[in-house]
């Protein structure tokens, strides 16, 4: 890996464990057993394998690290200053369903801020990764953001609303509106890391979502920023500190894609 330093190790260590359990259990997918965690919401025996291969890596080098991870919630809770933010499978639906576009993404936050993190596809075989200062890399070549200057020549990607959303209606008419401002057709891949992290290398332009969770974009955020993108929170509560509402794009186009969103306090 381009990037040496010994919290990329971890993380890198840890992510790569998981991914040959996740391999595995896609070959096998129809034998996996799911657990309905809710409408929109499923949660398989493959995430949670994930995930406890990435703590228990995770916790063999720093026991005392915060971590915050989707299924098991928080850890260690009240160390602030170092803290592991991980989803073990971002794109469950597409998993679930044999579809090849799902990734694992662990960010490494110190004082609130990320300072490195890795998304990876496994099956792709791609790995994005950075870390604060170092620049943004896919399979070790440097990526940097696209170029396009407006909206309408843009390459836009979301997700979402989730079925339990109070705003779909409203989303679903932002989706319209923006809709009608590009001349591609917006995508929804069903992953918001790799979404992001496909702004970072310059395939897409611009992604945002409402009411995301901390865990689908945290190593996002570093891997972006590291490759000249820019994120930004819309409306957001500070006092819930798992939600967001993200806009992640090329500079280019941020403020032209924030003014044609909804105008509202979605929390
Ligand atoms: C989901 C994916 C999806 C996004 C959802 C997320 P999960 O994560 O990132 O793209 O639209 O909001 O919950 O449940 O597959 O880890
Ligand atoms: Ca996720
Ligand atoms: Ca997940």
């Amino acid at each position: 890996m381009r990037i040496n330093s010994p919290k990329m190790n971890i993380i890198y260590r840890a992510c790569m464990k998981a991914s040959k359990s996740i391999i595995r259990d896609f070959g096998e997918i129809e034998k996996l057993q799911i657990s309905s965690k809710g409408p929109g919401d499923f949660v398989s025996a493959a995430d949670k394998r994930s995930e406890e291969i990435i703590i228990d890596e995770l916790l063999k080098s720093h026991s005392d690290y915060g971590i915050l991870s989707e299924e098991v919630g928080e850890i260690n809770k009240n160390n602030k200053d170092n803290r592991w933010i991980i989803d073990p499978i971002d794109g469950t639906t597409n998993f679930l369903n044999g579809i090849p576009h799902f990734a694992i993404s662990i960010g490494y936050e110190e004082k609130g801020e990320i300072i490195c993190g890795l998304i990876f596809d496994p099956i792709k075989d791609e790995l994005f990764f950075a870390e604060k200062g170092s620049g943004a890399f896919l399979n070790n070549t440097r990526i940097r953001v696209s170029n396009k200057k407006k909206i309408k020549d843009s390459l836009l990607v979301t997700g979402g609303p989730k079925y339990e959303s109070s705003y779909r209606e409203d989303i679903f008419n932002e989706y319209i509106k923006v809709s009608n401002l590009v001349d591609a057709p917006i995508r929804k891949f069903g992953s918001a890391s790799l979404d992001i992290a496909n702004v970072a290398c310059g395939r897409f332009d611009g992604y945002w979502q409402w009411e995301i969770k901390y865990w689908d974009i945290a190593a996002g955020l570093i891997i972006l920023k590291e490759a000249g993108g820019f994120a930004g929170f819309i409306n957001n509560n500070p006092k819930n500190i798992v939600k967001r509402n993200i806009i992640a794009t090329n500079p280019n186009i941020h403020q032209e894609l924030q003014d044609s969103l909804l105008k509202k306090n979605i929390e």
